[in-house]
């Protein structure tokens, strides 16, 4: 069994059916997106929080380091109205920590979020080769503008109807987000809470339902992982807590010290620090904070609310009031460079199903089509 071919590797020219997860908060950087690009998965580049300018920055610095395939991802979801009501208890109850870290009790008022089509513009521009969409799926047409750039599409699923949706929108491929997954719960149809699907049984289900191949996010921390979900039918696997303690990872020294210390902290769903329910590690803030998550705004709101407070706490190392976005597996984190981990993955995972970890081979088809593929890798054509 040559493990690693699947669609996915094949559209996109991979060595192996690894995707790094796109991660903003602070662990996602250019530099983990090029190194597991440069190991032969596909990197991501978190841009849904960057002004378009910033996100044309952040990929030419991709750029800069790899010349393999990387994705770009985007959020589709509308941002919550902005409500002055909650903001306003929303800064009462952020008072009291900002004034423990000596920061000013007037928060500035909240910034416009970037706007979506105009770091669409900006992705089609740069002809970046996938596109990875969350909390929602972008209207038809704009997805067939980006397909037609010849832009990858891949949109994420937290349940059945989701795909659905998806598949009938036209995505190539569908990222299916299991309750383990750490970060925000990408659910765009029903309350996240409903979408708590687990890995193990949303692969199998999706790929039964839908026809678009299935990439399993959540929970996989290495080549076990990987191989379960190639023999659950999935085309790859997208994981980000595993990488969140590599040296290339921008997450704070304290947040890594924390992912594999097996202590009280535990993970948990919180819309503590953006405003969306996201998987997180427990700290006070996401406590303290617990009783009140109704009465917060919406996402990106609150997220623009806590920046100060997370900063400054990360500034004095202090992990009670940062953002500790990780999934159920963050106990399995290895602190080594990106590419030994892919590396490593890629060579369990071929032990476990039979193949070799050598290398994918590149189609003679696929190396007509992606020439720069073919002449970066010539050693790889069949
Ligand atoms: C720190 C962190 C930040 C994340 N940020 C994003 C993001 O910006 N966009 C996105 O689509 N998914 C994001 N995710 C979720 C991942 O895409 C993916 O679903 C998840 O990492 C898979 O589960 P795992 O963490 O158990 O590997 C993030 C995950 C983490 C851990």
């Amino acid at each position: 069994m040559n493990w690693p071919t699947t669609v996915l590797t094949e559209r996109l020219g991979l060595r192996y059916p690894i995707i790094q997860a796109p991660m903003t908060g602070g662990p996602g950087t250019p530099q983990l997106t090029a190194a597991v690009s440069n190991a032969g998965g596909l990197g991501s580049l978190a841009g849904s929080h960057l002004q378009p300018d910033r996100l044309r920055d952040a990929i030419a610095e991709v750029r800069a380091l790899t010349d393999r395939p990387f994705a770009v991802n985007l959020a589709a979801g509308s941002p919550a109205r902005l409500d002055q009501h909650r903001l306003g208890r929303a800064c009462e109850l952020l008072a009291p920590y900002r004034a423990e870290l000596g920061l000013s009790p007037a928060l500035a008022a909240p910034p416009d979020p970037p706007d979506f089509l105009d770091q669409l513009a900006v992705v089609m521009e740069e002809g970046v080769p996938a596109l990875s969409v969350v909390f929602g799926v972008p209207d038809s047409a704009c997805l067939n503008r980006v397909r037609d750039a010849g832009i990858a599409v891949l949109g994420t699923a937290t349940h059945l109807l989701e795909a659905i949706v998806l598949e009938e929108s036209g995505v190539d491929f569908i990222v299916a987000q299991g309750a383990e997954a750490g970060g925000h719960r990408a659910t765009f149809i029903g309350q996240p809470e409903q979408g708590l699907v687990g890995t193990l049984a949303l692969v199998p289900l999706l790929t039964k339902h839908v026809g678009v191949p299935i990439i399993a996010a959540g929970g996989v921390m290495d080549g076990r992982g990987v191989a379960a979900m190639r023999m659950l039918g999935a085309d790859g696997a997208q994981m980000g807590t595993a990488f969140l303690a590599c040296p290339e990872s921008g997450a704070h020294p304290a947040y890594k010290a924390l992912l594999s210390q097996g202590n009280e902290l535990a993970t948990t769903l919180s819309r503590a620090f953006t405003g969306r329910c996201g998987r997180v590690l427990r700290n006070r803030l996401v406590d303290e904070l617990r009783a009140h998550e109704a009465e917060l705004p919406g996402f990106p709101l609150q997220l623009f609310l806590t920046q100060e407070l997370s900063q400054a706490a990360a500034d004095r190392g202090l992990t009670d009031f940062m953002p500790l976005w990780a999934g159920q597996g963050c106990n399995l984190c290895q602190p080594r460079p990106a590419a030994e981990l892919v590396a490593l993955w890629a060579e369990q995972a071929a032990d476990l199903l039979g193949g070799e970890a050598r290398p994918n081979a590149i189609s003679p088809a696929l190396a007509r089509e992606r020439p720069e593929i073919a002449d970066a890798d010539p050693a790889y054509i069949i």
